[in-house]
């Protein structure tokens, strides 16, 4: 530490540095955060959370799920490091329908019913509904307070964990308002994963999946070779699955770092052709179309497994690499198709709004081998012929048995 390079002002190089407790992240417009990953974060004798706390009055949320699971240690945790009277804990609906303007308001009417004031903190333990609700109140509350996030689901922690993005649903639109807020800290537990239903991890392990096939062939092997990370036990003796193994530590690791040198260059998103948003074209229209039957990380990998086989069809890619992408999702338990909105009309639409989305450049990712990806950038490039063999393809894929 004492001998890095800094700049005429003091401040590190823009980049992310990675030690043994998680990264620091400096990016090249000033802004600097960092995200904590370690065991243990919620325990009295864990300075870790204390230090971010310092002496300020503290507005702790939390979902009703992670209150039945964790508010005990959390009221522990909460006792041992303020001074009684200085903290409050509420728990707060989640669910996308509850992402909304009206709980961002509701979050700072009771904050400031419990007295908070600017220098003070919100706390926001939970997944990614919990974090962008209250990232959000606290981005607008006194025109932006500090807000901490303990992150609890693997989306969490891979994703919104390591961003700076918040956000509510408005609109009839997706994160339609938000804020680029970073978190005064962002804590990542991996013990918390242990009592993650498997939908919610096979949602983190297609965000997973996606870091792999645009950057990284190594991680995509390790999960080829444990599609069920985070979710293997010791034996079958019920013990709880391995949440933070040496693969596990690995996975969340990796992703985590490639995620942060990825958004570094870009936190606010500047430049709208970006990497990371593998999976992203066609996934709003299968989330919404189809009503959120799917879940966000499902819609990705059904994305994923389409614009796989659009590589293939459209040459950029070998047909192995398409089949490794697709057989990997569907060993994971991810689905590849969704009969009701995978259709060329549904998805024609999806790659005109992407395309409206993105400035009017397609900026659609597809992989162009595993750990390689490419941009293709004009709609023409897709042509319609191309998009219904890739769904007629992606089909049959998705009715196969062989997973
Ligand atoms: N801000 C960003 O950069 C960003 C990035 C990705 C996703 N998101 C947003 O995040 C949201 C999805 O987040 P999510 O996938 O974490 O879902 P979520 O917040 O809905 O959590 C899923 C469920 O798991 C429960 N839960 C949380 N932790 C648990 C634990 N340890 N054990 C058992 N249950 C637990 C929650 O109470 C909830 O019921 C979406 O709204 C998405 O838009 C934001
Ligand atoms: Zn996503």
């Amino acid at each position: 530490m004492t001998s890095q390079v800094v700049d005429r002002v003091g401040h590190p190089p823009a980049g992310v540095r990675e030690d043994s407790g998680g990264f620091d992240l400096s990016a090249p417009d000033g802004t600097r955060y960092r995200v904590d990953l370690g065991t243990g974060v919620l325990d009295p004798d864990n300075p870790l959370l204390a230090g971010y706390l310092g002496e300020r009055r503290v507005v702790a949320f939390v979902s009703p799920t992670v209150d039945r699971l964790y508010g005990d240690r959390l009221r522990a945790c909460l006792d041992t490091h303020v001074r009684p009277g200085q903290w409050s804990l509420h728990v707060i609906p989640t669910g996308e329908h509850h992402k909304t303007l009206a709980a961002a308001e509701r979050v700072c009417a009771l904050a400031k019913a419990d007295g908070l004031d600017r220098h003070g903190v919100m706390l926001a333990v939970g997944g990614g509904i919990v974090a962008d609700v209250i990232g959000f109140a606290a981005s607008i509350y006194a025109r932006g307070i500090r807000y901490i996030k303990v992150n609890t689901t693997l989306v969490g922690q891979v994703d919104v964990g390591v961003g700076v993005k918040t956000g509510v649903n408005a609109l009839r639109t997706k994160n339609m308002f938000g804020a680029y807020h970073p978190a005064h800290a962002s804590l990542n537990d991996p013990a918390f994963l242990a009592t993650l239903p498997h939908r919610e991890i096979r949602c983190g392990l297609a965000e997973i999946v996606k870091m792999a096939v645009i950057l990284d062939e190594d991680l995509f092997r390790a999960l080829e070779r444990h599609p069920d990370a985070f979710r293997r036990r010791d034996g079958d003796s019920g013990d709880a699955p391995h949440s933070h193994g040496e693969l596990e530590t690995y996975i969340l690791r990796t992703s985590m770092r490639l995620m942060m040198e990825e958004l570094c260059p870009n936190l606010q998103e500047h430049e709208l052709a970006r990497l990371v948003d593998f999976g992203h074209t066609f996934s709003p229209v299968v989330e919404t179309a189809g009503d959120h039957r799917l879940e966000h990380g499902e819609a990705v990998a059904v994305d994923m497994a389409l614009s796989a086989h659009l590589a293939r069809l459209l040459g950029l890619a070998d047909g192995e690499t398409c089949d490794r992408v697709v057989r990997l999702l569907r060993r994971i338990g991810l689905p590849v198709f969704d009969p009701g909105t995978c259709t060329p009309e549904l998805m024609t639409q999806a790659l005109r709004a992407s395309w409206q989305r993105r400035g009017r450049k397609l900026h659609l990712v597809v992989p162009t081998g595993i750990g390689k990806a490419a941009f293709v950038e004009e709609l023409e490039d897709v042509p319609a012929g191309v998009l219904t063999a890739a769904l007629e393809a992606l089909a049959a894929d998705g009715g196969r048995h062989d997973a």
